[in-house]
């Protein structure tokens, strides 16, 4: 079968891109065409993504998305080693649970440094490049159903990514009048390390209440389908979308369970 390369030519940065839906769309990109900066903390687990990508489209960077220097670095890099920068998934984030009762200050500030200035950061050094070099790019941060609605998770992580929707937005305006599209992604639960390490379960027990609490059945939520929002959102096919916040739930923000 004959299939379309929906990001032929283009240069994106994904953060977080280790594992995942960051790891997921760095092969989705690739296979479509895109060459693609793996930018994470995980040395060893990015540089395996990318030695079974392959090293002609894809690189290493160790880029930690709190330290600005780091991120301009990622981006400075994507621009020397593949000339341009078409698209940021600005895709890592951090979760944890815990009641607001019991919150911790020093937790509370770093679920803000890696979600929300971490976000923050990733628009701003890709914004600078793109404007400078005019080029009529696409943005895409990772926010989460909990950035629409309290699910779950911890007062920080709703707080910073109901923030992040704040960041699509201010970004979508500031940067629309340069061709600049900012969205975001809103995924339901998938049972990733992240989210089986902040619940403290496996991923087939994790999986199995996740797919008990999901509207859409029949259907399990994948790192895939996240990465093809992102795909969608990347590509010239989402050419007149912008500060959108694409939910992929399964329908379960726009419904109220009633049992
Ligand atoms: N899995 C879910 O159910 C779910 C649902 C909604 C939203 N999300 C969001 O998806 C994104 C990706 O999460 P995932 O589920 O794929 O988790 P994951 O644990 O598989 O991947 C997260 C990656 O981020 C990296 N990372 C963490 N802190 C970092 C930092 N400071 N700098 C650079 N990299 C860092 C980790 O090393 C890891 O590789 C997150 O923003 C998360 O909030 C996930």
């Amino acid at each position: 079968m004959h299939r379309t390369c929906r990001l032929e030519g283009k240069v994106a940065v994904i953060t977080g891109a280790a594992s995942g839906i960051g790891e997921a769309s760095a092969r989705l990109f690739v296979e479509h065409g895109a060459r693609v900066v793996v930018a994470d903390i995980q040395d060893e687990l990015g540089l395996q993504v990318v030695e079974s990508i392959g090293t002609d489209k894809t690189t290493y960077r160790h880029c930690d998305v709190t330290d600005e220097k780091q991120v301009e670095d990622t981006v400075a890099y994507a621009v020397e080693k593949y000339g341009t920068l078409d698209v940021m998934f600005s895709n890592v984030g951090t979760l944890n649970f815990c009641s607001i009762l019991d919150m911790d200050v020093t937790a509370f500030d770093e679920t803000m440094a890696i979600n929300v200035r971490g976000s923050a950061l990733a628009v701003k050094h890709a914004a600078r490049v793109m404007v400078d070099k005019k080029i009529r790019g696409s943005i895409i941060c990772n926010v989460s159903l909990e950035g629409i609605v309290a699910g779950a998770a911890s007062l920080a992580y709703i707080a910073s990514k109901h923030a992040i929707v704040g960041i699509v937005k201010a970004a979508a305006r500031e940067l629309g009048p340069h061709g600049i599209r900012v969205n975001g992604v809103s995924p339901y639960g998938i049972a990733t390390p992240l989210v089986c390490k902040a619940y403290g379960l496996d991923a087939a027990p994790l999986e199995a209440a996740i797919n008990g609490n999901a509207n859409l059945k029949g259907v399990t939520l994948s790192t895939m389908h996240v990465a093809q929002s992102a795909l969608f959102l990347a590509s010239d096919e989402s050419a007149y979308i912008s500060g959108q916040n694409l939910a992929v739930d399964g329908g379960l923000s726009s419904i109220l369970k009633l049992h």
